[in-house]
């Protein structure tokens, strides 16, 4: 027993919580995401899943993107980034629900299939559907070997080193990295983006695990920020465009691991109902970076605020509106807009792992919940 105890003190290196380890280990993890893929010097992408089958892609009509949980809203961050630059049609599909929908596939769709684990019940049933009915699946998995990466026609590895935490991290931030390689890396081949623009994506991302080395230090802040917030018994999380997933995400995050009632939404549906929810014991956070429909994200702040709810700002460094207006703000370093949820998510998981930790629930392994779902 006590050797078994010693033995996980060492696996988690240090930190209190294999998720705490987790998110601090999003650095580097993403620059093993890129490693051996991303040549910025010389200006390319390679990832022998996609090169090896690249017709498909430059054909393909549409792409089809079907997860559960977390790695679903990777999906949805990825439709916005790849719709953007490939200009082709992305639908994200919850696994459960497509596979038993009879669902539309037609020739010349891709399907990419999305699971840390490369386990899950729902996400390997669907990717089966839509393989007998002639779609080409890619894997996009993180456990090397897994059921769903050796189902898949191609695929690509997020490199994440193993998640042990059941609430998702450095998976989600390393399954975005890896669907933006994709995204660009079609673009280029289909010749919608010019050479100087994916240059430029290219040293963007490259500096990403600096950056999220930077929304780190935000630890403390998150911290004081869950002491004044952790009795809450809801709370709603508010992004739009990339940021939009974001904001499930933090929600998700927050229920799994402090059982707290939360809701994300894209800040506009607000006034179609959410906002009924609002007043002094709601806290909001919202996240409002300066490149993302920031002056839209500020009115819908106002409104927030007039309705007497605590805000909680995600903004870029440096600002002064949304500071003005918040109760208390987290900085993010600049980005650009398309690569923001990388570095969003980051004080949103610290947010939500101190208030799991003040409130003495089972951050690693929250109840009735499992690390991989084998079962519908
Ligand atoms: C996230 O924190 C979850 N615990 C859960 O939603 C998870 O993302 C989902 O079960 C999908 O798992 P997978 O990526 O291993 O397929």
């Amino acid at each position: 027993q006590e050797l078994k105890l010693n033995l996980e003190q060492i696996e988690k290196g240090g930190y209190e919580h294999f998720m705490l380890k987790e998110i601090y280990e999003q650095p580097q993890a993403i620059r093993d995401t890129f490693r051996g893929r991303m040549r910025v010097k010389e200006g390319i992408i390679k990832m022998a899943g996609v090169d090896d089958h690249i017709d498909k892609f430059i054909n393909a009509k549409r792409l089809v993107i079907l997860a559960c949980g977390t790695s679903w809203h990777a999906g949805l961050v990825a439709e916005y980034i790849i719709e953007e630059l490939v200009r082709i049609p992305v639908e994200v599909e919850y696994a459960s629900e497509f596979r038993y929908r009879n669902p539309v596939i037609e020739k010349g769709d891709i399907v990419i299939a999305i699971s840390q684990s490369g386990e899950t019940a729902d996400t390997m049933a669907a990717m089966k559907l839509a393989k007998e009915q002639g779609a080409f699946v890619f894997g996009v998995c993180n456990v090397v070997g897994s059921s769903i990466s050796r189902e898949a026609h191609a695929g690509a590895y997020t490199h994440a080193g193993p998640e042990i935490g059941v609430a998702s991290t450095k998976a989600f931030t390393t399954q975005i990295t890896v669907l933006t390689l994709l995204g660009l890396k079609i673009a280029k081949a289909k010749g919608k983006i010019s050479t100087s623009d994916f240059h430029m994506h290219l040293e963007e991302l490259n500096l990403v695990p600096q950056k999220v080395e930077e929304a780190l230090q935000s630890n403390e802040q998150a911290k004081k920020i869950a002491e004044v917030y952790k009795d809450a018994a809801n709370f709603l999380y508010l992004g739009r465009g990339f940021n939009f997933p974001v904001a499930l995400e933090g929600a998700l995050k927050l229920k799994e691991i402090s059982y707290i009632h939360a809701e994300g939404y894209p800040a506009a549906e607000m006034k179609h109902g959410p906002i009924a929810l609002i007043d002094e014991q709601m806290p909001v956070v919202v996240i409002a970076t300066r490149r993302g429909h920031y002056d839209k994200i500020v009115s819908n702040i106002q409104e927030i605020k007039s309705r007497k709810g605590k805000i909680i700002g995600i903004v870029t460094k440096g600002d002064v509106t949304v500071r003005d207006l918040a109760d208390y703000v987290i900085e993010v370093p600049e980005i650009m807009d398309s690569m923001s949820p990388l570095l969003t998510t980051i004080p949103l998981q610290l947010l939500s792992y101190h208030i799991a930790v003040m409130l003495g629930k089972n951050v690693d392994q929250p109840r009735n919940l499992a690390k991989s779902v084998t079962v519908e």
